[in-house]
């Protein structure tokens, strides 16, 4: 069943079954939330933000975490909130831009999780952030000059993760599907030994 002249048709329907947390990195803009969102849907898990696990456990938004605190305490506590959601049962976890850059966070998230980057252009970015302004790295400075210096700065270290898609200006729902494939060969090289 399911092979029709040598191609399996099942392959690309089957459901994904997920052995662990799949953790969503990337910058700013990158649509973590709003793929994660939709990945989660799909894979029938919950969906859980890394950020808004923040807030609730400091009490307050990131943003004055920032102001009141600094960068240092906000990575801290970053690091112990993810560290306790790579300890529940397998979920969609949307993080934080500089969560993978830490590497205490990023150790943890490489040994718990399949994580996965979406990678996406400057204009892109720029295009999704500039509607908001709560993310404190960008009020320090122009916004786009920002993101390009972070780009500078993190995508070497982003493009340690897992799986890399690229999250374009395309329909999100499309590149939820490119995540899924993804996830899915990532998986298939984990199964298979060398
Ligand atoms: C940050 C990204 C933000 C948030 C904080 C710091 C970063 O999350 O964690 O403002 O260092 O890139 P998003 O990537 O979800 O905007």
């Amino acid at each position: 069943m399911g092979d029709i002249h040598g191609f399996n048709v099942m392959d690309a329907r089957s459901p994904l079954s997920l052995p662990r947390t799949v953790a969503l990195v990337g910058l700013m803009g990158a649509g973590k939330s709003a793929i994660g969102k939709r990945l989660a849907m799909r894979l029938g898990l919950p969906f859980v933000d890394a950020d808004d696990e923040i807030e609730r456990a400091a009490g307050c938004s990131i943003a004055e975490i920032f102001e009141k605190y600094g960068e240092a305490d906000f990575r801290a506590g970053e690091r112990r909130v993810i560290s306790r959601l790579l300890d529940e049962s397998p979920h969609v976890l949307s993080t934080g831009g500089g969560a993978y850059i830490d590497p205490e966070t990023r150790a943890l998230m490489r040994a718990k999780a399949v994580t996965v980057w979406l990678r996406a252009e400057l204009d892109v970015l720029f295009d999704r952030v500039r509607k908001r302004a709560h993310r404190p790295l960008l009020r320090n400075g122009d916004p786009k000059e920002v993101l390009a210096r972070l780009m500078t700065q993190r995508y070497p270290i982003y493009a340690e993760a897992d799986v890399v898609v690229d999250s374009t200006a395309q329909p999100a729902d499309r590149t939820t599907e490119q995540v899924i494939e993804a996830l899915r060969a990532h998986l298939q090289t984990e199964k298979t030994p060398a």
